[in-house]
């Protein structure tokens, strides 16, 4: 039999450099149930997610790997978990990443211990004292993340594949994300234009730059982190914005479903053709699950728009990382349960893309009905399919759909080669993306 492991959950209010503890999370493998401190209640702090009321008894979980997915949102992913495993040299459970990890995860949550070397951050000079020391050993950077960042103690808990860490650059945090082994090494440089170029197309996207590193040799992007503000008159940005991940949202951590679930849910959505799970894992879900975390009406149609202007750039670049781990909400006002979708991240064109775009997450579901036959769920990404979607579930109207989406396309038509060129991506690179960025079928 396992026993029960139990962790403090931690927890950044508004305006606060230090967290407070909002209660204690316990866990068996594939079950764990959470309870608000009675200080926490009595205090009236607001709830860690809509779906975490405040509230004097046990909030259970008893699906997936029996961790609240925005537990698991706070807690690293592959490249993270690759480095405290090293650290700790020995393999480490869901349940141990999460609570030993560094607490510089995103959003405003962390399980464990608060000790002092899991709230390190590690500022650019000792950064830059690390190239120094190699430097200094006549050795050239050819392996990033063996020579520099597994010499980064502390490691990240940023979720994500890429090596990246935390840096804190005059009292600002950022995420730098370098490319991993192996990797093309223009992809910073093409990360970095198209956060630019989503920005003219009308999206939310995060703010980067490319950083050279001093080694003459390696690049970088480094993103200021949008989960983080700093606090009256304290350097170091450390305050805390909650997030949450797509995934966590619409619940992927949960196993495939039962056969008889997964034709209950079929009929449900009268589908057909395609498995009820990804419908489950879809824009068009996300869209209506929002609404849950968005606090209101106007606010849920405001984020709903702001998707569909992420679909529409994600197929004009045709970024098939789109995946559910690449969409988020931020708390925007926790005491008002009011969530909006965070600046877009993680948007990257391929070289030599397919003609045809086809997103990772289906943005369009046409049910059955009198006048269709056959149900339709479409990742194809195509002009009438993006239009029928943006009236069907982003509150977008049919004439100024059109008109973004052509004012889009014409942006990344004409607009594409320039912000490639610069980043300081050569000529003959750039003509590798010709495809990528070809007009969608119908434009
Ligand atoms: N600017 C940012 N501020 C805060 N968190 C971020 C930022 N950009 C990304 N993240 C978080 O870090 C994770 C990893 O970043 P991402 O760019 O997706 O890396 P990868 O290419 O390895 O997937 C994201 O899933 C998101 O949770
Ligand atoms: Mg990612």
């Amino acid at each position: 039999m396992s026993t029960e492991r139990s962790a403090p959950v931690w927890v950044w209010l508004a305006g606060e450099l230090d967290p407070v503890r909002a209660g204690e999370f316990f866990h068996t493998p594939g079950r764990g149930h959470f309870h608000y401190d009675d200080a926490y209640l009595a205090a009236k702090h607001p709830p860690l997610a809509p779906d975490m009321p405040v509230r004097p008894h046990s909030l259970p979980i008893h699906d997936g790997s029996g961790i609240f997915p925005i537990f698991q949102d706070a807690g690293p992913d592959a490249w993270g978990v690759h480095l405290l495993q090293r650290r700790l040299e020995r393999p480490l459970d869901d349940f141990e990443a999460l609570t030993l990890c560094p607490v510089d995860g995103v959003g405003n949550l962390a399980l464990g211990e608060m000790t002092p070397e899991r709230r390190r951050v590690l500022a650019m000079d000792q950064f830059l004292a690390i190239i120094e020391e190699i430097k200094a050993q006549g050795q050239a950077i050819t392996d990033i993340q063996s020579q520099v960042l597994d010499a980064v103690e502390n490691g990240t808990s940023l979720g994500g594949t890429k090596p990246k860490l935390t840096l804190v650059i005059e009292g600002v945090q950022y995420l730098a994300k370098f490319p991993a082994r192996g990797d093309d090494p223009w992809l910073p440089h093409v990360e970095s234009a198209m956060l630019k170029l989503a920005r003219q197309c009308g999206v939310d996207a995060c703010e980067g730059t490319l950083w050279h590193l001093p080694d003459g040799r390696n690049t970088a992007l480094l993103t200021r982190r949008f989960d983080r503000v700093s606090v009256a008159g304290v350097p170091g940005g450390a305050g805390r914005i909650g997030f949450v991940s797509a995934h966590a949202i619409l619940r992927l951590d949960k196993q495939a479903r039962t056969r008889a679930q997964a034709e209950a849910g079929m009929r449900a959505f009268s589908t057909c053709g395609f498995n009820a799970d990804s419908l489950r894992r879809s824009y068009v879900a996300l869209a209506d699950a929002m609404a849950r975390w968005c606090g209101g009406q106007a606010n849920h149609r405001e984020a709903r728009r702001e998707l569909w202007r992420r679909i529409v750039f994600n197929a004009l670049i045709r970024n098939t990382d789109d995946h559910a781990r690449n969409h988020g909400l931020l708390c925007v006002n926790m005491a008002g349960k009011h969530w909006a979708l965070s600046p877009a991240f993680d948007l990257v064109a391929p070289p030599l893309a397919r003609e045809l775009p086809t997103l990772s997450l289906a943005y369009l579901h046409v049910p059955r009905g009198r006048a269709i036959p056959v149900p339709r769920l479409v990742w194809a990404a195509s002009r009438k399919d993006l239009l029928e979607a943006a009236e069907r579930h982003y509150g977008y109207e049919a004439g100024e759909a059109r008109e973004h989406l052509d004012d889009a396309a014409a942006t990344v038509r004409t607009g594409w080669r320039r912000f490639l060129a610069a980043e300081g991506v050569p000529e003959a690179e750039i003509d590798r993306y010709r495809g990528t960025f070809s007009p969608l079928p119908g434009m």
